[in-house]
């Protein structure tokens, strides 16, 4: 691991804001010597050549691209990313290499990233620019556009990073003998993964929003009897008198909240409760909270400046003394990223706060400072929660992302992008229009590290009227199989940094085969699994990196290599 400091940097960067930030600086054998910085009218650039066949992977949570070799992306917090752009719930300025080396760029800048662009080496003499290296190009004119734009890829030779609104940066250079290594070691700058409870790794199920207490009593009564799996149930808004913005006040469909805690604990369930933090009126810390918050509001609510300790103060003990001590042992943190697509309902980019950030860097750091305040909160009681924004050094909070977006290709890419940047994300199951989808879904829940059914729209359990409550039980059992594997991983997670899901470039960093896989990944130590895809029908090619393998469910060996499979089960492999 190694710093560097260009310029001036910033003082709202996320190093500051993440408390157990350290690091031990060893030599490494990148060539810093060649990285070039300048502070140009929108901020600073830098940039370095790229070896040919550098595949570049991170980013955050990146729903549309797995591999971003050639490509440009621009770090902007949206819950609606559209194209492979950058987009992200929880971006992140941390990518890793297959060259043994990662960089994370510690800003709360909404950076753009050229990962591989040319330079003139005329441009101001020489060495004012990097020299492009040959690629080994044939000149033969492309006549689909797949080739062409291959082409154009092979050009990319330098990667340029251009931070708007600063004068200076400080980077990490972190190497390792493959990716899972670097991001072992990324991860580990914020204090290594985080610590969950074991149940919190069991099946949590998010029940309709309109839901009463004793409607919710009854469900998980009838779970309890049919034997089907359920550790945490989630209320949605309906919970509170206020939502959009939010009271954190029961409504009346709770009218004894102590009395249904109380139920629920007799039953061995844990509770969960949505929010978000920008504050109603009504709230009792609205008249509180509101000088210590930004200049525009979100659904009539202030946003809080969550790195004022007034702020946190006023927060943290309302949920702590008025939800924690009651009981409540799970948050949904939800709206804590931005949209700039579905209308602009979040806070602008150039919203003041208090603290001196602005918006853009609010957007960046909201999720993590917000789940910091939560975690605060909730003291010595553990959780795994659920966020919708996260940010750069955050592998320590127990938060798991989620969306609103339900495309399942999307969902299964989620799981194996976000392994790269010290993120949790849950390819949760909503409804579904078939039983084959929501079979499809449920699989690829059950092995994520958050077995997540987010029915928060459905009056019903959503395979009452698919009719496959048995298939339905067998898999959430099939989960209850598998969390004694997840805590281990988790123990992994926390003392070493290795992700408990891993993409399979992580492990098998040199293996060309897998630089652009996206639908399969390492679950726990020992565990592959190829899911197949909601409406993609039962057949897909699997590839097995060397080693040797069984059959997870059958025990049958099963060689290195290509295989065509066809099964209505999730395809999983263990690694002997
Ligand atoms: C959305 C969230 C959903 C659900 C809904 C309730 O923002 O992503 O999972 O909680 O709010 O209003």
């Amino acid at each position: 691991m190694y710093k560097l400091t260009f310029g001036t940097p910033e003082t709202h960067v996320p190093s500051r804001y993440c408390p157990h930030f350290s690091y031990t600086e060893t030599p490494v054998s990148f060539p810093t010597e060649q990285i070039r910085f300048r502070v140009n009218s929108r901020g600073c650039v830098l940039s370095f050549p790229l070896e040919a066949d550098t595949q570049i992977y991170g980013f955050g949570l990146q729903l549309k691209q797995f591999n971003h070799k050639g490509r440009k992306l621009k770090l902007s917090v949206n819950a609606d990313p559209a194209l492979p752009t950058g987009d992200s719930h929880a971006p992140v300025p941390f990518f890793v290499t297959n060259k043994g080396w990662g960089i994370y760029v510690d800003t709360a800048r909404y950076a753009e990233f050229y990962c591989g662009n040319q330079m003139n080496p005329s441009y101001g003499g020489s060495s004012a620019v990097h020299p492009v290296q040959a690629d080994a190009e044939t000149n033969t004119p492309a006549d689909n556009t797949d080739d062409l734009y291959a082409l154009r890829e092979l050009s990319g030779q330098v990667m340029t990073i251009q931070i708007p609104g600063c004068e200076g940066v400080d980077i990490y250079i972190i190497e390792g003998k493959n990716i899972t290594d670097i991001v072992a070691r990324y991860n580990m700058l914020s204090g290594g993964g985080c610590d969950v409870p074991d149940w919190g790794l069991g099946v949590l199920y998010r029940c309709y929003t309109k839901y009463t207490a004793d409607r919710v009593i009854a469900m998980a009564d009838e779970f309890r009897e049919k034997d089907i799996p359920l550790h945490i149930i989630g209320l949605e808004p309906g919970w509170q008198t206020h939502t959009y913005s939010c009271s954190y006040v029961w409504s009346d469909l709770y009218p004894d909240p102590a009395g249904f805690l109380a139920e629920m604990k007799k039953r061995d369930v844990h509770v969960n409760l949505w929010q978000h933090a920008f504050t109603h009126p009504t709230s009792p810390i609205h008249d509180d909270i509101a000088p210590y918050s930004g200049d525009t509001l979100v659904w009539g609510g202030v946003v809080p400046d969550f790195t004022l300790p007034e702020a946190r103060a006023i927060f943290r003990d309302y949920q702590k003394n008025v939800l924690v001590d009651a009981g409540i042992d799970g948050f949904k943190l939800d709206e804590c990223d931005s949209s700039d697509n579905t209308g602009s309902w979040s806070f602008p980019l150039s919203t003041r706060f208090p603290s001196g950030m602005d918006g853009e860097q609010y957007h960046s750091l909201f999720g993590t400072l917000y789940a910091q305040v939560l975690m605060e909160a909730l003291g010595d009681t553990k959780t795994l929660s659920e966020i919708r924004n996260m940010g750069a050094l955050a592998a320590s909070y127990p938060f798991v992302l989620y969306s609103d977006l339900y495309d399942h290709k999307d969902f299964i890419r989620g799981v194996t992008t976000s392994s790269f940047s010290g993120l949790l994300w849950s390819p949760e199951v909503r409804d579904a229009r078939t039983k084959e989808e929501l079979i499809r879904r449920l699989q690829v829940v059950v092995f994520s590290v958050q077995c997540l059914i987010n029915a928060w729209y459905c009056p019903d359990v959503p395979w009452r009227e698919l009719d496959c409550e048995a298939e339905v039980k067998e898999l959430l059992k099939l989960r209850e199989a598998l969390m004694p594997r997840l805590i281990e991983a988790f123990r992994l997670y926390r003392e070493t940094g290795i992700p408990p899901v891993r993409a399979l470039v992580m492990d098998w960093t040199q293996d060309p085969e897998v630089w652009n896989m996206d639908d399969e990944y390492m679950f726990c130590a020992d565990l592959l699994v190829a899911p197949i895809a909601a409406d993609t029908g039962n057949t897909r090619k699997v590839y097995l990196p060397a080693g040797e393998w069984e059959d997870y469910f059958t025990g049958e060996a099963i060689a290195a290599g290509w295989h065509e499979v066809t099964t209505d089960g999730i395809p999983v492999y263990r690694k002997r």
